[in-house]
């Protein structure tokens, strides 16, 4: 388990490399990491080289803190994140949030590529999270509470911040965007799930699915930032189409959803 001294390791070798100071925490799905090509002036800091983070081997996910100035703002993006299914605990799944909350960002962007369970979505639809479902069994808030960091019970009323959420659609109605709305459900992985999971996930609330986001999201709200959430709903769940599903399938459409994708993030940044 992570203290806070480990916290303080890590943002001080971070702000060793850059003036910056980062406002705005970007984390960055599958397929949408080349929003952080984008950022100016950037400081590209390899996750290996930070204390205490762990390394990502996820494919689609470069492993890197791009700091920079995005849209007017200054960010601190994260190109590939920290999966459950790789084997991380949710410790080192979360940590770089709470290193974010360290370096004084208060707000934080986090973005999935993920699988369309409600019909009425099709692939290459984002859509803005509106709330979660945790179908994991377990909590990266598990184990004993700092109180420093957090609360021990924290409330989960309002994970996904209603001015963001009213922000976002403000910036993609005004760009011709068409913004999604739902539900996001994490299971696990690394297995896309059965017809018969993704028909149970549509009966408790889901309009997607996606094994990433929520506990980057409670440990946000634990720290006491506010949260937006974007999803790339990349293909239709199992057993919607008559047709497998695969993870290149997943790339290849977040790649062609990009466009809109920066796009929207770009416009939410310069509007924050
Ligand atoms: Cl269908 N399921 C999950 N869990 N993650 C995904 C996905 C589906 N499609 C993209 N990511």
């Amino acid at each position: 388990m992570h203290n806070i001294q480990d916290i303080l390791e890590a943002r001080d070798f971070i702000m060793s490399k850059t003036d910056d100071r980062p406002v705005i925490g970007l984390i960055l799905g599958s397929g949408l990491g080349t929003l952080a090509d984008e950022i100016k002036n950037a400081v590209v800091i390899p996750y290996s080289t930070i204390p205490h983070f762990a390394k990502s081997e996820a494919i689609g996910h470069a492993n890197e803190f791009v700091i920079g100035e995005l849209n007017g703002k200054v960010v601190a993006a994260m190109k590939g994140r920290f999966h459950y299914y790789e084997g991380y605990t949710l410790d080192e799944v979360t940590f770089p949030v709470r290193v974010m909350k360290a370096l004084g960002i208060e707000k934080v962007i986090i973005t999935n590529a993920c699988g369309a369970v409600n019909t009425n979505f099709i692939p290459g639809d984002l859509m803005l999270i509106t709330d979660h479902l945790n179908l994991v069994g377990t909590n990266p808030l598990i184990g004993p509470n700092n109180e420093e960091l957090g609360t021990r019970f924290p409330d989960l009323s309002n994970v996904y911040n209603m001015e963001l959420r009213t922000l976002a659609n403000k910036v993609a109605s005004k760009l011709d965007i068409t913004l999604k709305q739902g539900v996001y459900a994490w299971l696990s992985g690394p297995t896309y799930e059965t017809p018969a999971e993704i028909r149970m996930s549509r009966t408790l609330g889901a309009d997607a699915v996606g094994m990433s986001t929520v506990p980057e999201a409670i440990v946000a709200i634990h720290g006491g930032m506010n949260v937006l959430g974007i999803s790339c709903l990349t293909n239709m769940a199992s057993g919607i189409l008559d047709q497998p599903l695969n993870h290149d399938e997943v790339i290849d459409v977040a790649g062609k959803v990009k466009v809109k994708f920066v796009d929207l993030i770009k416009g939410v940044l310069e509007e924050i």
